[in-house]
């Protein structure tokens, strides 16, 4: 049985789907139309459209039935994990990351924090991840908690490592992204890493781990074969103590 994590973005979605419908739809109407019609001048443009958002809309659908476990792994990759850590997952929605870090562990812990906003993933409610923890077996190693990521409700270095997939855009103002990093930052132990994926911001979000004081900050990506909208991944790791 395949488990349903979730479309990002479903509302985005659906207006890309339906103005690529109207595109095509308009653009085959200017064909049939006599060249002399006003309207026929409209049938290039409304094709190119048409063409161009139905294209986004598919490929939306495909990143989130294939690409984004691709891309789970490529972050979960820049982890280097023992399989004790304590791993903090922001934003984790249906779970995507939680559960994949959780499998990897034998004596660790995954904390996976969401507000479960609906308009940022499809049918987005704590029950629903509950219900993937369960079917994926690992509802013992994964803690879920409502909480903002601009206010994280954990002591100072209570994580081994952070990870995060296309939640920190939604917070809408840069102050606000800006502290979001620095509760990262502050939850981290020290030699802690940081793996922070985004479609955009992202030189902002190794900017900000920067200016935290943190090392071996780099970009990576984007990534455009397998995800939509492409994907940079910010991999930060805090100085070990002197
Ligand atoms: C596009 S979904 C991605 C979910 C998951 N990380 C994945 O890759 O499948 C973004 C998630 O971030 C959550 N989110 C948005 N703003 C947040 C905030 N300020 N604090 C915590 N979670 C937030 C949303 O509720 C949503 O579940």
């Amino acid at each position: 049985m395949s488990i349903d994590y979730g479309t990002d973005a479903p509302v985005t979605l659906r207006n890309l789907a339906l103005a690529g419908v109207a595109g095509l739809a308009l653009g085959l109407v200017g064909t049939a139309l006599p060249r002399a019609h006003p309207l026929s001048r409209l049938r290039t443009a409304s094709l190119s459209a048409g063409i161009g958002f139905s294209l986004a809309a598919g490929l939306m659908v495909v990143y989130a039935r294939v690409g984004k476990f691709r891309h789970r792994d490529r972050m979960l990759a820049m982890l280097p994990l023992r399989g004790d850590e304590h791993i903090l997952d922001v934003g984790t929605g249906r779970g995507l990351l939680a559960v994949a870090a959780a499998r990897g562990l034998t004596g660790g812990r995954v904390v996976a924090i969401d507000i479960w906003n609906a308009e940022d993933l499809s049918d987005n409610r704590r029950a629903r991840t509950e219900e993937v923890l369960r079917l994926e077996g690992v509802s013992d190693r994964v803690t879920l908690e409502e909480a903002d990521a601009e206010r994280l409700p954990f002591a100072d270095g209570s994580f081994d490592a952070v990870v995060s997939n296309l939640c920190i855009h939604n917070i809408y103002n840069a102050p606000g992204r800006h502290e979001a990093i620095g509760e990262i930052v502050r939850v981290l132990r020290p030699g802690g890493r940081a793996v922070i994926s985004d479609y955009r911001h992202t030189s902002d979000y190794a900017r900000y781990f920067r200016e935290y004081g943190m090392t071996a900050v780099e970009e990576r990506g984007p990534y455009l074969w397998d995800v939509f909208p492409p994907l940079s991944i910010v991999v930060a790791t805090k100085p070990t103590a002197s």
